[in-house]
């Protein structure tokens, strides 16, 4: 398992501790071709209602830190789907409980609606609980989203994207994605969206109660022209992290196959040069079920 020298709640004075080396030790498993019916937007309607959060203290729905768990949860669903075409965007919080579980860590309750990356245009709400685990690097994330985006749509889109990169004879190169006006050209957008879908998984892994990021720009991307099904892209990315302002540039390979979890290394250099590395294969689990049990958690 890996170790982190990672402050919990980094201060001005800590904030470099958590930039030191890890190691991460996870292997990359074997991909489960199931994932992503698991993982489908389940609608819930007037079905179940939101999880409980027993004797939870409820938040502004404005708060910081609901904002905050709202979109760790995101980058997790963003990189689970592995999808460029159904990225999302948190819309509003609706509803946010923190529960503090005693030993174990701060579990944030959150109903919140979401937009389509590319438009502002509302595409769903969502269900999550995320549990920041005091012992454990990533937070713990459950998420369950309608979806008002017609998924046919979305399978043609990844689709028609999948198919030009295939047929690509020359690697696709790039640059300042988007550009210092904030545009991106048409032909370079999924190769973009692609890229916040792999970084999402950097950022869902980053991320700390009370750290979070966004993926700024896209330095640099070269295809890797493979014989495979997959399509290969090493990107040199930077991320915003908030609110410390820090930049932090990461390189990533991000290796997909539409239908299939994404597969992501990276390492990342802070502005202070610590190196952080990981690797993703879409079978991390990210639910909190079966981590612990909280009726035994004594509260
Ligand atoms: C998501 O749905 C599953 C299956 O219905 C349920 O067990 C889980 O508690 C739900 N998660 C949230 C956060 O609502």
């Amino acid at each position: 398992m890996s170790k982190r020298m990672r402050s919990r709640l980094p201060t001005r004075s800590t904030s470099s501790a958590r930039h030191r080396c890890s190691m991460q030790g996870r292997s990359a498993a074997r991909l489960g071709p199931l994932l992503l019916l698991l993982l489908l937007p389940v609608a819930w309607g007037e079905g179940p209602s939101p999880p409980r959060a027993g004797a939870g203290r409820e938040l502004q729905v404005s708060s910081r830190l609901a904002g905050q768990a709202a979109r760790v949860a995101l980058h997790y669903l963003n990189y689970r789907l592995g999808s460029p075409s159904a990225l999302r965007l948190l819309g509003q919080v609706r509803k946010a409980t923190l529960k503090t579980i005693p030993g174990i860590g701060h579990k944030y309750y959150l109903q919140f609606t979401t937009e389509d990356y590319k438009i502002s245009q509302n595409v769903g709400t969502c269900l999550a609980t995320v549990l920041y685990l005091k012992r454990k690097p990533r937070p713990a994330v459950n998420i369950n989203c309608t979806s008002t985006k017609d998924q046919k749509q979305i399978q043609e889109d990844d689709l028609s994207f999948y198919k030009k990169m295939k047929q690509q004879t020359k690697p696709i190169i790039g640059n300042d994605i988007p550009d210092s006006y904030g545009n991106i050209e048409p032909a370079f957008e999924p190769v973009w969206a692609l890229a916040i879908a792999g970084s999402s998984y950097v950022m869902w892994e980053k991320s700390t109660e009370n750290l979070g990021y966004f993926m700024a720009q896209v330095k640099h991307v070269k295809q890797w022209i493979t014989k495979d099904d997959a399509v290969d892209f090493d990107y040199s990315v930077v991320l915003h992290e908030i609110p410390t302002q820090e930049m932090i540039s990461c390189h990533i390979r991000i290796i997909w196959t539409p239908g299939h979890p994404l597969r992501v290394k990276y390492f990342c250099l802070s502005e202070n040069q610590w190196l952080e590395s990981g690797e993703g294969s879409g079978t991390e689990t990210g639910s909190t079920s079966g981590i612990f049990n909280e009726r035994e958690a004594n509260f």
